[in-house]
């Protein structure tokens, strides 16, 4: 009898860097995460500049040599982190590759003493209201406030939120 087994595959989350042999590779992957998801091409300059600034501000989400997902978290001018980017490739959604990115985000952010980290959600979309909420403050063991954006550019309403670290 043939018996088939799932392994949950081994995620690796590391930091983006101009050094590593794969950087433009990844960076290639990246941008073909966020086709995927339907982010198209508008934001590849300036998600690009952001890839070569120095800290390099990404984290990525390997499965082996491939990039999984990734995360983008700078410092705002109130001293906070800023998240201006997260996804995990379609073909990963769901195997608790964003709970990972967030949490390392958070991490890194305590650690390097930053005051909150912040980000804005679409707000009509359930899975992610649970996942920004509920599920990421408890597992980072934070309190959070969160504020109206007015809209993004379709109409979707923007909720600014801030998680106390
Ligand atoms: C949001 C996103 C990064 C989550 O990544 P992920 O790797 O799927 O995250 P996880 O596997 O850790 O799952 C996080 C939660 O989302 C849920 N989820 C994941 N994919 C889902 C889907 N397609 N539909 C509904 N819920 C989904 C999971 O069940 C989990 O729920 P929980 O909070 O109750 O535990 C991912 O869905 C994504 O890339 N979406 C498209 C881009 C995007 O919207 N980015 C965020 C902009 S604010």
């Amino acid at each position: 009898m043939i018996t088939t087994t799932t392994v949950n595959p081994t995620i690796v989350i590391e930091n983006l860097a101009q050094e590593n042999e794969s950087f433009h590779n990844d960076l290639k992957e990246i941008f073909e995460i966020n086709t995927q998801v339907g982010w198209g091409r508008f934001n590849r300059g300036s998600m690009t500049r952001r890839a070569y600034s120095d800290p390099c501000p990404y984290l990525v989400a390997k499965v082996g040599e491939a990039v999984a997902g990734y995360i983008i978290s700078e410092k705002n001018y109130e001293g906070q982190a800023y998240i201006p980017f997260i996804a995990t490739n379609p073909d990963f959604q769901g195997q608790g590759i964003g709970k990972k990115l967030m949490l390392a985000a958070i991490e890194n952010a305590r650690k390097d003493g930053r005051t909150g980290v912040v980000f804005k959600y679409r707000g009509n979309k359930d899975h992610l209201k649970k996942f920004y909420t509920e599920t990421i403050p408890t597992l980072a063991k934070c309190t959070f406030t969160t504020e109206d954006h007015g809209k993004f550019m379709n109409g979707d309403p923007k909720v600014g939120v801030n998680y106390e670290i």
